[in-house]
């Protein structure tokens, strides 16, 4: 089978030097990787350096081999542009359509998904000619990320970083996986929606060191988020203790108690168009915390554990009752957990909770929780149900953005 084509482009920033861990992955994982870096990006990472590592040639301009006619056959040929890192500059040359190097060319001739990873400071990023050089090739169908918060050069910290290269990785192949189904990745249908997204489990602290917690491991919500950066959605993550790098291009906030994931939940989902509680919360907290450590005593019993009950977040943003939604047209989707009675259960649950879809799965000792796999149901308020075989958790998260997308207003 063919490998397929991608064109690493490479515009001037410092972060240049981690494109070559991303175009590690892509080599090793079976794709043809074309390096088009501009002139400026040799500053940072030389050309020597990406010949080497994609085992192609590799030139800036337009006039090395004309007669190849590079500059319309790397973009035509291609399965997937990622540039990656993208300045302020080329998000502007990219969004006005400008071509005076190699990689401005081929983003003119490219018919294939184009997927910008930004990476600039703070101000730069937030200047409204950037952001509207973002809209526009969004608009367009071009999936750009969101930069990462975190350190910068120099000693500036804020929005601007380039996300994880594994993370882009991750993106680029799932916007390939989609390419190769047949679907429709140039017109990416969760572009301009606002996806807020809760993974991995609470944990209700009983004192410093000790918890009340459970296994959700938080893999089926990363699927979810994903999937839906590599749709075009804007993504805000809640994480709650998974441990896991966060995913490029999301924005992220970490919590670690169900009161933490409500009060970031209601907060993000003021301006969402869908919802989705993958999180497992802690239904009870302990009643009370104790500041310092709790010792056994010699001789006595342990005092009994009083659990309060948290609040019931899904219910809430789906307006449980009333129907009324923190944002009108917004679309909600819960998750359950069963063992026993399994469908049965979450039709009630999906009735109690009033939420649009409900992704029903079996959880056991080995089922679910951990594993990179799953198999579920989903149900609909309207009736419908949706199985979805055993298989890779991004599987079952494509299949629930499918229904959300013919659900949104
Ligand atoms: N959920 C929530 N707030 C809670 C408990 C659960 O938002 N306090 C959400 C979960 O994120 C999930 C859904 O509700 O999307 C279902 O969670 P589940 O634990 O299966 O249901 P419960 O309401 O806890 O019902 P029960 O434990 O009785 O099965």
């Amino acid at each position: 089978m063919e490998k397929p084509k991608v064109v690493l482009g490479v515009s001037g920033g410092i972060a240049a030097y981690k494109a070559c861990e991303l175009l590690r992955r892509l080599t090793e994982s079976g794709h043809d990787v074309r390096v088009v870096p501009t002139e400026a990006s040799l500053h940072f990472v030389g050309a020597a350096t990406w010949s080497a590592l994609s085992g192609n040639p590799v030139s800036t301009e337009v006039w090395d081999s004309v007669h190849e006619v590079p500059h319309v056959r790397i973009g035509q040929h291609a399965d997937l542009v990622v540039v990656a890192p993208a300045t302020a500059d080329m998000l502007a040359k990219a969004a006005h359509g400008l071509a005076d190097d190699l990689l401005t060319n081929t983003l003119l001739t490219a018919r294939c998904p184009v997927l910008f990873a930004p990476a600039m400071h703070t101000e730069m990023w937030e200047h409204p000619a950037t952001q509207e050089n973002v809209a526009t090739l969004r608009r367009r169908g071009a999936v750009v990320l969101e930069p990462a918060v975190g350190r910068l050069t120099g000693v500036d910290t804020g929005k601007g970083r380039f996300p994880d290269p594994v993370e882009i990785f991750e993106t680029c192949r799932l916007v390939l996986r989609r390419h190769s189904l047949g679907r429709s990745v140039t017109e990416p249908d969760l572009t301009g929606r606002h996806v807020v997204i809760s993974a991995g489990g609470t944990r209700e602290p009983l004192d410093p060191v000790r918890y009340l917690g459970n296994r959700s491991s938080g893999k089926q919500g990363y699927a979810l988020v994903r999937t839906a950066l590599a749709r075009g959605a804007r993504v805000t993550l809640i994480e709650a203790n998974t441990g896991f790098t966060d995913p490029a291009g999301a924005d992220v906030v970490h919590i670690g108690t169900a009161a933490q994931l409500r009060e970031a939940v209601l907060k993000a989902a003021e301006d969402a168009d869908v919802v989705v509680m993958a999180a497992a919360v802690a239904d009870f907290r302990p009643e009370t915390y104790a500041a310092g450590k709790i010792k056994k005593q010699d001789g006595q019993e342990p005092a009994p554990l009083t659990l309060v009950r948290n609040p019931d977040i899904l219910a809430e943003v789906a307006g449980a009752g009333s129907g009324a939604r923190l944002r009108p047209g917004q679309v909600v989707v819960g998750f359950a957990a069963e063992t026993d009675d399994v469908l049965a259960n979450g039709r009630k649950k999906l009735r109690r909770k009033g939420c649009d879809l409900l992704v029903v799965n079996e959880v056991g000792e080995h089922k679910t929780f951990g594993s990179e796999e799953n198999e579920a149901v989903v149900l609909a308020a309207d009736g419908a149900e949706t199985p979805v075989p055993y298989g890779p958790k991004e599987t079952l998260a494509e299949v629930v953005w499918d229904l959300v997308v013919p659900r949104l207003g």
